[in-house]
């Protein structure tokens, strides 16, 4: 394809917004891509973009309307969860590409379905959002344990803790499907395997009695179990009032890998690689700088921004040359089935 991909977003709230400037950096950058159309219900978001970059993208109020125009190629869908199916239904169904924030459909059932779905009739239609796959810090990690710098993994450990609730009237199916299938895509593409046991365990500590989003649990853990020689432990919270954090520690026979530690001014990770107790130097050592976008935005931006525009980049790329997408529909329920099997086992 040598004409600009024209692509869409439709929800332009607070990962919307920042999908849509990488979107318009990508295209003024690249020219592989032209922001060709905006949707939300709410016309303000459309307008504040639009001054933000100083351009006038075309808006509609819905992706019915957007689609009956037939203004794009594909389409970035960032809309509540809660609307994930139907508007990736909607615009699959008249032929477009479709790069879905995750969760996929926010439940295990809806994932089921949706997935058997496009299985049946558009397998290859789906991208879904798992920026961590994306993310320089964790390749070099799974890099360093791929060429076995720490010997054989037995355990991964993986946190990811907000230091808010989740705002007002955001729509969560709980803090396991909704935050932690971040970690479980992580384990599961980092160590190629499957757990064959989940349990759970979850508190209502603090941060839930400020906010109006319903959600079961603003502190949990998941522990997965991969036959007997592997385990994974998530922690997933939204208490940790300094600041957004992110750790995965990667335990070997002969080591460990770092990945992050918590700075309350988060714009640089480091990826540590450590000997057995005893050894002098760090096995490997790297920093990965992130980048400053020189005003407040969500905090999951300061730490994944580059990320979030690589798997951008990513779609773009398989939309133009018509390579299969890396992660689709079937990541995404594989990450819900494990967090429902761990949900039957609530303690
Ligand atoms: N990958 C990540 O790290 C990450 C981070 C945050 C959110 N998310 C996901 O992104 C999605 C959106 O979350 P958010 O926090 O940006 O929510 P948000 O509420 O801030 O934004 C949602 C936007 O969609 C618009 N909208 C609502 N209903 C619509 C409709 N029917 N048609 C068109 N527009 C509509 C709203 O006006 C709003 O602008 C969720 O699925 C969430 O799980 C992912």
């Amino acid at each position: 394809m040598r004409e600009p991909l024209r692509v869409a977003i439709a929800g332009l709230g607070r990962m919307g917004a920042v999908h849509a400037l990488h979107l318009h950096e990508l295209a003024r950058d690249t020219q592989t891509c032209r922001l060709a159309a905006l949707a939300d219900i709410d016309p303000d978001r459309i307008r504040r973009f639009n001054a933000e970059i100083g351009q006038q993208i075309p808006g509609f109020a819905s992706l019915e309307d957007l689609a009956t125009a037939g203004a794009c190629d594909a389409i970035v869908i960032v809309t509540p969860t809660d609307n994930h199916r139907e508007h990736a239904a909607r615009m699959i169904g008249s032929g477009h590409r479709v790069f879905l924030e995750k969760p996929l459909t926010g439940t295990l059932e809806g994932d089921q379905a949706f997935a058997a779905e496009l299985e049946r009739d558009h397998p290859h239609a789906l991208m879904l959002a798992f920026q961590r796959r994306f993310d320089e810090p964790l390749r070099y990690a799974k890099q360093l344990m791929e060429a076995g710098a720490i010997g054989r993994i037995f355990k991964i450990y993986s946190a990811l803790e907000d230091s808010n609730p989740a705002p007002n009237g955001y729509k969560s199916g709980g803090i396991l499907p909704d935050m932690s299938v971040h970690n479980v895509d992580e384990i599961l593409w980092l160590s190629g395997r499957t757990p064959s046991k989940a349990l759970t365990i979850g508190a209502r500590i603090y941060s839930h009695a400020l906010t109006t989003c319903a959600e079961d649990f603003d502190d949990a853990l998941l522990y997965l179990w991969f036959e007997s020689d592997l385990v994974a432990q998530i922690q997933v919270s939204r208490n940790h009032v300094s600041g957004y954090r992110v750790e995965t520690v990667i335990y070997g026979e002969e080591g460990q890998i770092h990945v992050g530690h918590f700075q309350q001014t988060p714009f640089e990770v480091v990826v540590e690689a450590y000997g057995r107790r005893g050894s002098k130097a760090p096995l490997a050592h790297r920093k990965f700088s992130m980048r400053d976008y020189g005003r407040p935005l969500p905090e999951f931006v300061d730490r994944f921004g580059a990320a979030y525009k690589a798997e951008l980049a990513a779609f773009i790329e398989c939309c133009r040359t018509g390579a299969p997408f890396p992660v689709t529909h079937r990541d995404g329920v594989r990450a819900q089935e494990v967090i429902a099997a761990g949900m039957r086992a609530t303690i």
